[in-house]
């Protein structure tokens, strides 16, 4: 349980409103607004060098903001961030770690720093070795420990006092695909149990891991939502590819009967055995394969030898939500 947040207190676990950080002449955020609900975990997207971490920086009180606010369970960062602190778990980008301090005699000093109770303090740590799967390490010297158990060891620091919020800095950097799906599925374990801010580069870990994601461009949201709304909101459709010969001039009425939103995108010319390759589209996120060929065998004209969904990925969404937002700055 929280110890410092009272559970009647409903503030959301994050809120940052207009957030402005400048260094000399590079603005890394400029005017960010958003709200993380308790228990939710949220996906920070954005290109490098778009003001992520510094976002979360400023966030766990190490930074100071130009201007604008951020608070922690309503606790504002700016003047109380020593509370703050203490409502939060973080790992920063590359978490450095002492190198000679072996894994249990660090996450004690690191809960003493956080003064947690002596008993609590034990049952948290035999809490977080176990649900890192670090037992069989905890006596080793961190120095001497693989990038996946360094991550983990990151991982138990960050939870060990239970905050309301964590916050993780590209936890799954540099890690096998093994050790990705290790620390996924220690995230996901705390589902519900702590609102939590992940950043990270790898999208499909994003996409399974997170309820929402927010793509951050220069320093400014320029996309929002579950992966399912940015799929619509930013690409606005799902798209089927077809390999199909007939009466090409039936095929738009065809089309319509099946789902009045379908359109022909793009469609290449015939090859010689009459066959075109046409990619459609529609609003409908559905499936709508099924229908699609009991159209086309319900009215002979056409012979379909392939037909699949192009279902739009999150890095369609990423590639899409930032360029499009430096188009619009290239505009101004
Ligand atoms: N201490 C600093 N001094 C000067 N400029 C900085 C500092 N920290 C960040 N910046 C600049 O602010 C901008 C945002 O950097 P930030 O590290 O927040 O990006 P990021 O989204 O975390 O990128 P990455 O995906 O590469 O980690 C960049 O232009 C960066 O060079
Ligand atoms: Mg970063």
């Amino acid at each position: 349980m929280p110890s410092v947040v009272s559970l009647s207190d409903n503030s959301p676990a994050i809120e940052v409103r207009d957030l402005v950080k400048t260094f000399g002449g590079v603005t890394a955020v400029q005017g960010l607004s958003f709200a993380v609900a308790r228990g939710e975990i949220v996906g920070f997207l954005g290109p490098n060098g778009a003001g992520k971490s510094t976002t979360m920086r400023i966030l766990t009180g190490f930074l100071g903001a130009n201007s604008g606010t951020a608070a922690v369970c309503g606790v504002p960062v700016a003047s109380r961030g020593g509370e703050v602190k203490r409502l939060i778990g973080y790992m920063p980008e590359n978490n450095p770690l002492p190198e000679d301090m072996r894994v249990t005699e660090y996450l004690l000093y690191r809960g003493r720093l956080k003064e947690l109770p002596r008993a609590r303090l034990r049952s948290r740590l035999d809490d977080v070795l176990e649900l890192c799967d670090l037992k069989r390490v905890r006596h080793r010297i961190i120095g001497t420990l693989s990038k996946g158990f360094r991550q983990r060891v990151g991982i138990a620091e960050c939870i060990l006092a239970e905050p309301p919020v964590i916050i993780m800095d590209e936890p799954t950097i540099g890690l096998d695909p093994h050790q990705i799906r290790i620390v996924r599925d220690l995230i996901a374990s705390l589902r519900g149990r702590m609102a939590m801010i992940i950043s990270s580069h790898i999208l499909p870990e994003i996409e399974m891991t997170c309820d929402r994601v927010l793509i951050i461009n220069q320093g400014r949201i320029v996309a929002q939502g579950t992966p399912a709304q940015l799929r619509r909101e930013v690409l606005g459709e799902a798209r089927y590819e077809l390999d199909l010969a007939g009466h090409a001039d039936a095929l738009p009425a065809l089309l319509t009967g099946v789902e009045p939103s379908l359109q022909i995108a793009t469609a290449t010319p015939a090859d010689p055995d009459g066959f075109r390759q046409l990619m459609l589209t529609t609003t409908r996120p559905d499936d709508l394969g099924e229908l699609l060929l009991q159209a086309f065998n319900a009215d002979g004209r056409f012979r379909v030898r392939g037909l699949s969904r192009a279902p739009a990925s999150l890095e369609d969404v990423f590639l899409a939500a930032t360029k499009r937002s430096w188009d619009t700055v290239d505009r101004k």
